[in-house]
């Protein structure tokens, strides 16, 4: 038997976003996002949105893990492990404060600065231009995406950093995982706030909608998908040789039993948050169901005739997938949903185990994953998150020991290298979050990711100090060894 292996060119990455690990809200002339209004969960696991910001309250993102005062320290962590690239976002509100104005100098400074220091290393930087991070003034001003007008003042943006980066960066992609929307949880995400402050569970997701609700949130993901077409032909018309990619939360959603009618619950249930946003991506329209979808629920999207040329135009080159875990459906609707995915809920699977915030974890989902999306588009996957979070303190003798993400990260990588002998092009797989981040969904710190502690609480005290903790060898040699070494 020929033994697997992962290809010489693989990419070995590091996820992060400026979200989540930055601080500095307010610093250096940075404008304030949505999220930066968005509280810390409580025991309940529920975060409070208030337009006026409370000192009383915490807010996640003015803290992060203070990437902002940090990078050089930490990108150095990531290139002595072996990562070769770094994907982050460049926050809209750090180049135009308001999302409106002109660039910040200051702004554009900062991500001179990560750039310069990644090539330091020949880390390749490859940037998200929208991730968690919308201006509260368009949000406030416009009602977020649901207002085409606000299509070109992110094209302005994305010209910016374009025309700015691309000498030293060739891939680019529009928008973190841009199925979210296709759920109720995802206005926020989609700047649609409404007047008053108000309190949601990220975890459990899905509040009530009117239907005035339901067309804005699809109103405003088809004016991102015009946006990122827009933004994917203007790139290619700065440099040709750069390549655009989509990113999509994968959804991976098994039939409980094999009883047919839950086979079909799970097909549409993939139709939906996958292959809705996935099909427009790389065909650039909407697919049969889609449309059927929007029609039969009455949904306005607001789509006018002119956009079917730039979205036909506008196709990604790689297909991005976010990877944490599956989940299960049954038809039968007094089944329990009872299994937290990212932002999502679905029902236990019995074969798998979970995380500390019940992911269920499943390597051989990945590979069920990019079989279906390559057999699908055939286009090269790029897996852009895949990690473990978990709560993690230091022993009494200061390690931090985690074994349960080197088998994560190993059993994972065994995926990737099936994935590749079952011949899909596999471009690269970016760990999710090589330095300890505050959680998008929860906004907690607690819930670490990285191969590096930092040390800071839910409130955002400590001294942010950063040490390694016990998986930071293990994958440092799982890296240097083009992931050969997974012992
Ligand atoms: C992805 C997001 O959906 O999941 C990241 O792109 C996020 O921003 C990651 O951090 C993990 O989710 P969480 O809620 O554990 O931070």
């Amino acid at each position: 038997m020929e033994e697997l292996r992962i290809p010489e060119n693989f990419i070995w990455g590091a996820s992060i976003c400026g979200h989540q690990c930055d601080g500095a809200w307010n610093e250096d002339g940075k404008g304030d996002s949505v999220l930066d209004h968005a509280t810390t969960c409580d025991e309940s696991k529920t975060r409070r949105f208030t337009h006026k910001i409370d000192p009383e309250l915490r807010y996640p993102s003015h803290y992060g893990n203070d990437f902002y005062h940090h990078y050089r320290e930490d990108i150095a962590y990531m290139a002595d492990l072996g990562f070769k690239s770094l994907r982050f976002n460049v926050m809209w509100t750090r180049l135009y404060p308001t999302g409106e104005e002109e660039p910040n100098e200051k702004g554009l400074e900062y991500y001179r600065n990560i750039i310069r220091e990644l090539k330091k290393y020949d880390m390749e930087p490859i940037i998200m231009l929208s991730h968690l991070d919308f201006p509260y003034h368009l949000a406030t001003k416009y009602g977020g995406w649901t207002d085409r007008r606000v299509i070109d003042l992110f094209l302005r943006f994305a010209r910016t950093v374009i025309e700015e980066f691309h000498k030293d960066c060739k891939k680019f992609i529009g928008f973190n995982e841009i199925n979210i929307l296709c759920q109720p949880i995802g206005k926020l995400l989609g700047g649609i706030v409404p007047e008053g402050d108000f309190a949601f569970n990220i975890v459990k997701g899905n509040p009530e909608e009117t239907k005035e609700d339901i067309d804005n949130r699809f109103k405003a993901l088809h004016n991102q998908f015009v946006a990122a077409a827009s933004m994917a032909v203007m790139a290619r018309e700065i440099d040709p040789e750069i390549l655009i990619g989509g990113c999509v939360s994968g959804k991976c959603i098994y039939p409980l039993t094999p009883n047919p009618k839950d086979m079909l619950a799970s097909q549409q249930a993939m139709q939906i948050p996958d292959w809705f946003v996935g099909d427009m991506l790389v065909r650039g329209d909407y697919s049969y169901f889609a449309k059927r979808y929007l029609e039969k629920n009455g949904i306005d999207n607001g789509a006018l005739p002119e956009d079917a040329e730039i979205l036909k135009k506008g196709t990604i080159d790689f297909y991005g997938v976010n990877y944490y875990s599956t989940g299960c459906i049954s038809a039968d609707t007094s089944v329990a949903k009872d299994c937290a995915m990212n932002m999502f809920v679905s029902t236990k699977n019995p074969h798998l185990e979970a995380s500390q915030w019940g992911w269920q974890i499943d390597p051989d989902g990945l590979r069920y994953l990019c079989n279906e999306i390559y057999g699908r588009y055939n286009i090269p996957i790029l897996i852009l998150e895949n990690g473990i979070g978990a709560a993690e303190t230091p022993d009494s003798d200061g390690k931090i020991r985690d074994p349960y993400r080197n088998d994560y990260v190993a059993k994972h990588i065994h995926a990737m290298k099936e994935v590749v002998d079952d011949g899909i092009e596999l471009m690269g797989y970016f760990y999710w979050a090589p330095i300890d981040l505050i959680s998008a969904s929860t906004g907690e710190m607690k819930k670490r990711y990285g191969f590096v502690y930092v040390d800071a609480d839910d409130d955002g005290n400590g001294s942010f100090k950063r040490t390694k903790k016990e998986s930071y060898e293990w994958m440092k040699k799982v890296l240097h060894s083009n992931g050969e070494d997974l012992d």
